[in-house]
């Protein structure tokens, strides 16, 4: 029987483990460059034992960002830097993938230490676009043209390149929480009337056009991963909401997608009333069962025994884990020793756990 710490295979790809670290923006990066913090960060999850090690979203251009501090991989610069990154990563065992991104219309922000409030022009912001010119975090953003969605494609592509240049296992693309791919697919902003609006079709071509020309690009053997959200947690009569989430799931599986992480949100606070234990998974749950793809579970996943039902009763295919991992490095680790499962420790820190009963 299969459990937190058997094998998932996506492709050609392995991971050692059901347990992925969630993608956290670090906020610690300049001109999109990865630097010590990253490593250390990303680095130490991997030394923790996590079979998947995701970064933080990643902009494909520098208009993507959401603040000047997040990572990029828009030009060779940031693709060096984030080669001894990914280099230490698998050295640990560990997988790594890149959560490639787009902002849009929630993009130039100041640093979450200074309020994440929109960044003026002459501080450096930048007038942002989207689907439509709707409203969001207190800024109105710029409708793309037809040629501005078509390079943002290619802008992904080549961000895509890179990421295989790099080193990469496996990319992500974050479709959820507001970003540009769901400003698109979710009626809440977009009012286009042209291909890209209207239908639901339309209002998914951008996301699934991407993942076409990105699957071009890559090889057959690597898996290509998209975390949606699976709802917009709004009442509106425009909100996304589960039924369209396995219809897009549907799509994205039969265009080569091999993992979907079921998050949700986005363009709301979340009532903290909807947030508890397994929050999420009853949506990768659905997606599993209804569209027959592998799917993340994410969302208050906290104790190794939560974790592990969740594989053992098949409720997802890999545990992602966010703030968890912030208190907990490694988490992974602690969890095999909780499961009375034989964890794998760096040799360097054997003579830790030599005295611990079964290992000693
Ligand atoms: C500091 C921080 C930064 C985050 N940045 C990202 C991100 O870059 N990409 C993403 O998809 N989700 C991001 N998230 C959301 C998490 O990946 C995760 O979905 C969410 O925190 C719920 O999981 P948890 O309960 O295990 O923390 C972030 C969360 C936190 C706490």
């Amino acid at each position: 029987m299969k459990n937190l710490f058997s094998p998932l295979k996506l492709r050609e790809l392995e991971l050692k483990n059901r347990i992925a670290l969630s993608p956290m923006q670090q906020y610690s990066a300049m001109k999109g460059i990865p630097n010590n913090w990253h490593l250390v960060h990303l680095g130490s999850r991997a030394v923790g034992g996590a079979g998947l090690i995701i970064t933080e979203c990643t902009a494909v251009s520098e208009e993507g960002l959401n603040t000047l501090y997040d990572t990029g991989l828009w030009n060779n610069v940031q693709m060096e830097a984030w080669k001894p990154i990914v280099r230490f990563v698998k050295e640990q065992g560990s997988k790594i993938g890149v959560q490639l991104w787009h902002s849009g219309g929630k993009g130039s922000n100041t640093h979450p230490n200074e309020g994440m409030k929109p960044l003026p022009l002459e501080k450096g912001g930048w007038i942002t676009k989207s689907a439509s010119s709707t409203v969001i975090n207190g800024i109105t953003a710029h409708e793309l043209t037809i040629e501005e969605i078509q390079k943002l494609k290619m802008d992904f592509v080549s961000a895509a390149k890179r990421a295989l240049l790099a080193g990469f296992d496996t990319i992500e693309l974050h479709a959820g929480h507001g970003y540009l791919f769901h400003q698109f697919y979710s009626s809440v902003v977009n009012k286009r009337s042209d291909q890209y609006g209207g239908t639901f079709e339309n209002r998914i071509r951008f996301l699934i056009e991407t993942v076409q020309e990105i699957r071009k690009v890559i090889p057959d053997t690597m898996p290509l991963l998209v975390r949606v959200s699976a709802v917009d947690y709004l009442e509106s009569a425009d909100a996304w909401n589960l039924k369209d989430s396995l219809a897009l799931s549907l799509i994205l599986k039969n265009n080569g997608v091999d993992l979907i992480t079921a998050s949700g949100g986005g363009f709301a606070h979340v009532d903290k009333s909807m947030v508890f234990p397994n929050y999420q998974l009853p949506y990768a749950m659905e997606i599993k069962e209804k569209i027959g793809i592998p799917v993340g579970a994410v969302g208050l996943i906290t104790t190794s025994v939560q974790a592990n039902d969740i594989i053992v009763q098949d409720r997802a295919d890999l545990v992602v884990i966010a703030r968890e991992h912030l208190r907990n490095p490694y988490f992974s680790i602690n969890a095999a020793l909780e499961l009375n499962i034989p964890p794998e420790i760096p040799w360097q820190y054997h003579r830790a756990y030599s005295s611990i009963k079964p290992y000693s």
